[in-house]
């Protein structure tokens, strides 16, 4: 569907995110030529420059997050051509004028404000682009994560926002929601017959979600000091994909219908009690260790680190979802930054074989196990039990891969591509309402809580491994392992 014509203004256009991500990801719709020949892409920050002078620092830092291949001088230049510079103060409305002077008509153009600021601006954004009269019922707002600290504030921006802009015109974004694997693992589900029947408690015996990056807090200390593994991490992307391995089928791929399903399976998370927090959640924070060979420093020495902080880097829970479908399910959820890997994977695990006409016993028959791939690429893999050749009858487990790239062979797009262009394209499907914003949130607070009440420190592991040693314990107590620690050596 083509795109109409588009006025898109990023609040922290010059910020990390619009710098490693927004911009690249317009860049790359751009050469695909998506994006209509006048549409604008206005980038708001706090720092007086030109135009110019913005072009210069995005020639510096932007392009450097476009791969080569897909680079193209003449491509860029034109993309850049679109960008306009406007130094104002977020917070205050009576600075807005650069930006009501650049704007078109919102009822001939599509406009669309994107805040990647920090969330305590978002409030005072909408309220001030209400007050200068943008805030049109046509305009579309994005909000960054993270979307509060808590569920206090986070109902308190989700009501703020909602004096100016209605539900169906807020973008709440979560870029893992965008991911190809994701979006494969609805076409897995209910675009196949064959898993259905077996996704639930009868057939799958636990669901390990894992977000492990080799990357440690590099230059984003600021703002992790303020979040950690559980607000960064935990709250959005991990419970987001619990909901699409979880939820029923929805009556179609609607907004409202996708997301009541994945409501509904918020709503049913066990909530934690004292007892529970104790036992079902694991926080840690790296230490000083090698990551693929290069020796990397502890969390507490990172530049401009607190050398006393607390704040976690690591996160384990063991979550369970009260329904039919999964009640005595185990849902492991992990992420953690400086891990021994750099991959995002679901791997759901079905029960043993009921028992063995074989001479071998259960016990050696490995359990079917799907394992879902994110990243670094995106694939599916199902473990079977296959007869090895020649003589006798002797099982051993044998892998189907299936690499989605490879299968295709069409370019990947990357999730904030897909997720800017369902923004302009008005499609909400792939964005959290305020609602399921708050069960999540409602979900995580005790931890939060608990951690503060007991002052406890995060335990340590070294960077280049998977985490605390309490990890592993955490999944061994029910008689199972994290998928690394059951392959073959
Ligand atoms: C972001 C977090 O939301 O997701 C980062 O703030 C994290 O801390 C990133 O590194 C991971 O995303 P991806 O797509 O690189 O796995």
């Amino acid at each position: 569907m083509a795109l109409t014509d588009f006025d898109l203004v990023l609040f922290g256009g010059g910020g990390d995110l619009s710098m490693r991500k927004l911009i690249p990801a317009l860049y790359a719709r751009d050469r695909a030529g998506d994006l209509p020949a006048t549409a604008q892409i206005i980038c708001v920050g706090r720092n007086e420059r030109s135009t110019a002078e913005f072009i210069e620092t995005v020639n510096e830092n932007a392009k450097s997050h476009i791969s080569e291949k897909t680079f193209s001088q003449n491509v860029w230049d034109k993309f850049c051509a679109r960008i306009k510079y406007i130094a104002l103060d977020a917070s205050d409305a009576t600075t807005y004028q650069p930006l009501n002077d650049v704007l078109r008509d919102s009822s001939s153009v599509t406009r669309v404000f994107y805040l990647a600021t920090p969330p305590t601006l978002f409030a005072s954004i909408c309220h001030n682009l209400s007050a200068r009269g943008l805030a049109t019922e046509q305009t579309r707002v994005v909000l960054e994560k993270p979307l509060g600290r808590d569920l206090a504030s986070a109902k308190q921006i989700n009501q703020e926002v909602s004096q100016v802009f209605k539900e169906s015109q807020i973008y709440r974004i979560d870029h893992y929601l965008g991911k190809e694997a994701v979006q494969n693992l609805l076409a897995l589900r209910f675009g196949n017959v064959l898993f259905e029947p077996l996704w639930r408690r009868e057939w799958i015996s636990d669901v390990q979600i894992t977000i492990a990056e080799e990357l440690g807090v590099g230059n984003r200390m600021g703002y992790y000091e303020t979040s950690g593994a559980l607000r960064d991490m935990m709250q959005n992307h991990l419970l987001q994909l619990l909901c699409i391995v979880a939820m029923e089928p929805p009556l179609s791929v609607t907004p409202d219908a996708v997301r009541d399903e994945k409501l509904k399976v918020l709503r049913s998370l066990k909530p934690f009690t004292q007892n529970t927090l104790a036992k079902n959640v694991v926080r840690g924070q790296y230490r000083a260790g090698h990551v693929n060979g290069v020796a990397v420093p502890a969390y507490r020495q990172e530049k401009t680190a607190d050398p006393d902080s607390n704040t976690e880097t690591f996160v384990a829970v063991k979550a369970e979802i009260d329904t039919w479908r999964w009640a005595g399910v185990p849902f492991y959820l992990r992420t953690g930054k400086r891990m021994a890997d750099q991959l995002a994977e679901i791997v759901v695990r079905f029960k043993s074989i009921p028992h063995s006409i074989f001479a071998q016993s259960t016990s050696s028959f490995q359990p079917n196990c799907l394992v879902i791939r994110l990243q670094p690429d995106d694939g599916l893999q199902l473990n079977l039990m296959a007869k090895t050749p020649g003589d006798g009858m002797r099982l051993k487990p044998v892998e189907l891969e299936l690499d989605f790239a490879e299968t295709f062979k069409a370019p990947r797009m990357d999730a904030y591509e897909r997720l800017l262009l369902d923004v302009l394209r008005g499609q909400l499907t792939l964005f959290m309402r305020s609602d399921e914003l708050e069960a999540a949130w409602e979900w995580v607070e005790p931890i939060l809580r608990y951690w503060e009440q007991e002052g406890n420190e995060p335990l340590p592991y070294a960077s280049g491994t998977w985490g605390p040693a309490a990890s592993s314990s955490l999944i061994g107590r029910d008689g199972l392992q994290w998928r690394e620690e059951a392959l073959p050596e």
